[in-house]
């Protein structure tokens, strides 16, 4: 499938190809009926098998073999000098070393979702300066998009840096079309790891994701600044997470300006509210209920289920590690739905922002990522803390400068942005305040497969419905400071798909037999979603979900299991590796 989002969609979704279905298993569909009106093809399907047996390629050993072999391969190579050897006998992983810079020099062509390939490579340089904090200047505050559509002077200095970084040669890295390629080789394959050729440089689907996008705008806007020679300018966010921004700002819609993008979805300008959730269709929800929505979304990712740092940055990601071991909450939503939603659905691969090799040829995204920079610093102002281990704080990235200078900046440097010069303008945080409220319905769902039976049912292809049991480690009530310290995480393990396709599924906990709960209900535990990339690579990662405040709310906390159910809403069928619930530590 070569487009994210084909005109006939739902057939490839909801109709999947039951030939790998070898289970008996069947469950009630449980759609509402604002579910049926848009879906016909659910009500009308035969009950099939839901669970299928897929192949067994999910070995968590195999993996860490696998990386082990390529640790040992790159020790006996001595390539760079990044592991020690002492001590490597008692425990070979603790050689993990922080992902190594790309070499310019490998850069190859990044691939398109649709199959093709992309030139996206920066021009070659052999200078490489290291990033230095920049001296104290004047402070520039990045102001949300909706307060800047009444001020001419900003918008008048920001229309003129797109216009100047738009009249670039093409081969300047300081060029909108540059800065567009800078995000494609990084996210799709255009970098081999050193070290490790068989793998790529991936900065999404991991804990890298917010440091190198920080880093990218840094860049970004002080090219900007420099063009325009104006050291106060500040690019704008797009302030997703407060009704008043639920809507593609207007001073992107003017087509008549450089901040105006031709490929975004037709149905999606304003008054079109957004959808924190989206999934690559459309519903009738109204917008009181979605502003609720959403509203309760922005609340779970950055209050609920931010209590860890692997569930808030995302999955450890070191030299050797395959690509895509699991993003961060927000990364996954509403991140991944904002792009998806922007995106021309008439063009290929959802360009621009549908994918990630076009995405920054719209000036929206670098608005669109300012917002969930943003998130990280309202996560730092509200208490939340950053990774500690050096793996991650010696990360490095390439990064051209104002200057045309080649930077080799460390994630370390991009935790604080007032010492990169900027901040964020206040504004209300209207979030802070929409808890989820739990329908504890009566009539709970029951699982059609028991915690018993997971390990033999899965993996399995997601194609309907399904509602599985899980165990808990232990149903015994914790105490806050045991949950200060651990959280209790349920675990949805070896997602595959092709990278190239768009997917979406939501999960549920112990919720309602007849009817899914709503967006602002605890019952709902989040979704996957994936943007299309890389054509003609699996992708394989995790989900993990924060449930300890979900299980108060539910007031499960004394259960043996949970009731789990995954809701298919978009793509072909992933398949789901297994199920498990577990104890993290939350640093
Ligand atoms: Cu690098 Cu919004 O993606």
């Amino acid at each position: 499938m070569a487009s994210p989002l084909p005109p006939s969609c739902t057939a490839t979704i909801f109709c999947p190809n039951t030939s790998l279905m070898t289970s008996n298993t069947s469950v009630t569909p449980f759609f509402t009926k604002k579910f049926k009106s848009q879906k016909p093809s659910l009500v009308i399907r035969p009950k099939q098998g839901i669970v299928c047996k897929a192949t067994n390629n999910n070995d968590q050993n195999k993996d860490a073999v696998g990386k082990l072999d390529r640790r040992n391969m790159l020790i006996g190579l001595g390539a760079g000098g990044l592991y020690g050897t002492a001590g490597l006998e008692t425990n070979p992983f603790a050689f993990a070393a922080p992902v190594p810079p790309p070499d310019l020099a490998t850069c190859g062509p990044a691939d398109k979702p649709d199959g093709t390939t992309i030139d996206c490579c920066p021009p070659k340089t052999t200078t490489i300066i290291d990033f230095k904090l920049p001296d104290p200047g004047p402070m520039r505050t990045r102001l949300a998009a909706q307060n800047v559509a009444k001020d001419p002077v900003y918008l008048a200095k920001y229309k003129k840096a797109i216009e100047l970084m738009r009249a670039l040669p093409d081969d300047d890295p300081r060029s909108l079309a540059q800065q567009a390629m800078v995000h494609c080789s990084y996210c799709d394959g255009g970098y081999p790891m050193a070290g490790f050729s068989d793998l790529e440089i991936q900065v999404h689907f991991c804990w890298l994701f917010y440091p190198w996008h920080r880093l990218y705008l840094y860049f970004y806007e002080k090219i900007m600044c420099k063009l325009i020679d104006d050291p106060t300018f500040a690019l704008p966010f797009w302030n997703w997470d407060a009704p008043a921004g639920m809507y593609i700002p207007s001073i992107f819609t003017d087509t008549t300006s450089s901040l105006y993008d031709q490929y975004r979805n037709a149905a999606h300008q304003p008054p079109k509210l957004l959808d924190l959730n989206y999934g690559g269709t459309d519903d009738d929800t109204d917008d009181k209920t979605r502003i609720r929505e959403n509203l309760t979304t922005m609340y779970q990712q950055m209050i609920s289920k931010a209590t860890s740092h692997r569930l808030f940055f995302g999955e450890p990601y070191s030299a050797g590690d395959e690509p895509n071991p699991g993003a961060g909450n927000i990364e996954s939503i509403p991140h991944n739905n904002i792009h998806l939603w922007t995106g021309d659905p008439t063009q290929t691969n959802g360009e621009d922002m549908g994918a990630f090799y076009s995405a920054g040829r719209d000036p929206i995204f670098y608005s669109h990522h300012a917002n969930v920079d943003r998130m990280w610093s309202i996560y730092k102002a509200r208490g939340g803390t950053d990774i500690t281990k050096k793996d991650w704080l010696d990360t490095e990235f390439l990064f051209y400068d104002e200057n045309k200078n080649l930077v080799r900046v460390k994630v370390r440097d991009s935790l604080d942005e007032s010492k990169l010069g900027y901040k964020y303008q206040d504004v209300e945080i209207p979030w802070l305040n929409s808890k989820p409220t739990a329908r504890k319905s009566k009539n709970k769902r029951k699982a059609a497969v028991s915690s018993a039976d997971l390990t033999s049912k899965f993996p399995a292809t997601l194609s309907e419905t399904i509602s599985v049991e899980v165990a808990r480690p232990s149903a015994a009530k914790r105490t806050t400071a045991e949950k200060t310290k651990e959280e209790e995480v349920l675990v949805i393990s070896g997602i595959e798909f092709a990278g190239s396709e768009m997917l979406k599924f939501d999960v549920y906990v112990n919720d309602d037999a007849d009817e899914v709960s709503g967006k602002d209900k605890a019952e709902f535990a989040g979704s996957f979603v994936h943007v299309p990339h890389r054509a003609n690579k699996k992708i394989k990662t995790n989900l993990r979900l924060g449930i300890t405040n979900l299980l108060t709310d539910l007031g499960a906390e004394e259960d043996n299991s949970v009731v789990v159910t995954l809701v298919p809403k978009f793509g072909k069928g992933a398949i789901i590796g297994g199920f498990k619930i577990e104890l993290i530590s939350t640093t």
